[in-house]
């Protein structure tokens, strides 16, 4: 048994959630769910990004004070989580006040590797931020939004040296050691790292109040990525507590577009505080709607809500474990959603349990005593490698299968026929089977195979009163 440690990424929270997010739980979810199965101790961190401008701007939108803002939205993120059937043990919001001060320690910390400097350029006092100077030629030096000359502004900043571990973390991309998954995306960002920049990693507080103050300098406030990276480890109590126990994380889930943050901000962090680095970065895809990114101008954005209340959770999860590779972007239609759950879910799922439960009992089979066989080589290579969507469908033939069997060898005509002893033999090797089965599939649906495990596992085997998943 070993101890297991996953973290998704923090959501900003300038709006509710939308489908996007989902995934990094589910997926997260599923890890931990296998590692529970394998017998681990799993600790698995959820939480909310809470600062910086863009948040505190859609408060003033809003008229609501910025607190009351953050603390509705961070409210609906941990409801959305748990609708989703995600087993996370801890919660972070980056405005708690433990957190906050574990960053400014951690800032301290790595205080050596961070240097003062001005930065200039033209900044658009409407807008609150600066423009390229390829935006400042194009709009002839005046703000399109506001009408009004951008102003030539230089300001302090500090910036965090991540020239001073670029080849440590270069050495440790390609031994793997911290392992970036998928393969592509970790020759990107090898790419990036060649000419990844020092980072700036505060703000004026003229500019930007709605952070955590850089420790000793009123005039500054950290940017907002340091205090949301930090997260991985003041939730496990860094630097007051030891975290030995449980860092470095046997994974940490991000989509795509924040993968370089992680991969080369974060491990450059790490480095300075002379923390191990994670064991892997796994970065899934984008959720497209339709061929096309959800966008609110568009309008075609999809209420993860509404689809989770269409069909509940399990249905959610199948889709988009199964359905979006778990590597590549990913599509939802509608239509495509209800196809998967009346053909796939309530066909080959909901309608085998059924039909195998009423045989049985009908039958008058004891399934009670058969253990599920210990997890299945393929099944289990593929979950180590992080492939869930393979995995699934792996599971999935597997049951497809099942339903063969009872095609082919037809227990009622064994019933017809009077061939009782043929007749026990082939349904308790069916239950064997479809246990096994269902074993391997509670990653990824917890609900219906509780469910299914329930009816199997009774004394006497009473099908479930209303289907699992009721035809829409
Ligand atoms: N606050 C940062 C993360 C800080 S982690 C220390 C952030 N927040 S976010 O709200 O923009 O994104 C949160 C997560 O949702 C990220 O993993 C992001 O990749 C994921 N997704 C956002 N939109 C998505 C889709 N349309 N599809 C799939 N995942 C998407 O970035």
């Amino acid at each position: 048994m070993s101890k297991v440690y996953l973290t998704t990424a923090i959501p900003y929270v300038n709006g509710a959630p939308h489908i996007g997010h989902a995934m990094d739980y589910i997926i997260a979810d599923t890890y931990a769910r296998y590692h529970k199965l394998r017998g681990d101790e799993v600790r698995f961190q959820a939480g909310t990004d809470e600062h910086g401008n863009k948040i505190f701007r859609k408060a003033t939108e809003n008229n609501l004070p910025i607190q009351e803002y953050v603390d509705g939205n961070a409210a609906k993120f941990r409801d959305f989580i748990s609708q989703l059937d995600a087993e996370y043990t801890d919660y972070i919001r980056t405005t708690d006040a433990d957190h906050m001060a574990r960053c400014q320690e951690i800032w301290r910390r790595i205080k050596d590797h961070i240097y003062p400097a001005t930065y200039g350029g033209w900044y658009c006092v409407g807008c609150e931020s600066y423009v390229t100077q390829k935006e400042y030629d194009e709009n002839g030096g005046v703000c399109p939004d506001h009408q009004k000359p951008y102003e030539h502004l230089e300001e302090e900043n500090y910036y965090f040296r991540i020239s001073d571990f670029k080849d440590e973390i270069r050495a440790r991309i390609e031994s793997d050691e911290m392992l970036i998954l998928p393969e592509f995306r970790k020759k990107e960002i090898l790419k990036m790292l060649e000419e990844a920049p020092d980072v700036s990693v505060s703000r004026p507080t003229s500019q930007l109040t709605w952070g955590i103050p850089v420790p000793d300098d009123p005039d500054q406030t950290m940017y907002v990525w340091i205090d949301a990276l930090s997260n991985y480890i003041t939730i496990l109590g860094y630097p007051d507590q030891s975290i030995d126990e449980w860092w470095p994380a046997a994974a940490q889930f991000v989509g795509k577009d924040i993968l370089r943050f992680h991969a080369i901000i974060w491990p450059a962090m790490l480095l300075a505080l002379g923390l191990p680095l994670p064991k892997v970065i796994c970065s899934h895809g984008f959720i497209m709607a339709d061929g096309q990114k959800m966008s609110k101008s568009i309008g075609n954005v999809v209420d993860p809500i509404e689809v989770l209340e269409k069909h509940g959770t399990d249905a959610f999860r199948y889709y988009f474990l199964r359905h979006v590779d778990t590597f590549a972007d990913g599509d939802f239609t509608w239509d495509k959603y209800e196809s998967a759950y009346n053909t796939e879910l309530a066909n080959d799922y909901g309608n085998l349990v059924q039909r195998l439960a009423t045989m049985i009992a009908k039958n008058g089979v004891s399934t009670s005593a058969l253990e599920p066989a210990p997890l299945d080589e393929t099944y289990c290579g593929l979950m180590d490698k992080f492939e869930f969507s393979k995995a699934f469908d792996y599971v999935w033939e597997k049951v497809q299968q099942i339903n063969k069997r009872i095609d082919d060898e037809k227990p009622w005509m064994l019933a017809k026929a009077g061939e009782t002893e043929k007749l026990q033999q082939v349904l308790t090797s069916l239950a064997q089977d479809l246990k096994d089965a269902n074993l391997m599939l509670s990653p990824f649906l917890p609900g219906a195979t509780k469910k299914v495990a329930d009816v199997f596992d009774a004394e006497t085997v009473t099908p479930p009163t209303t289907p699992l998943f009721p035809k829409a």
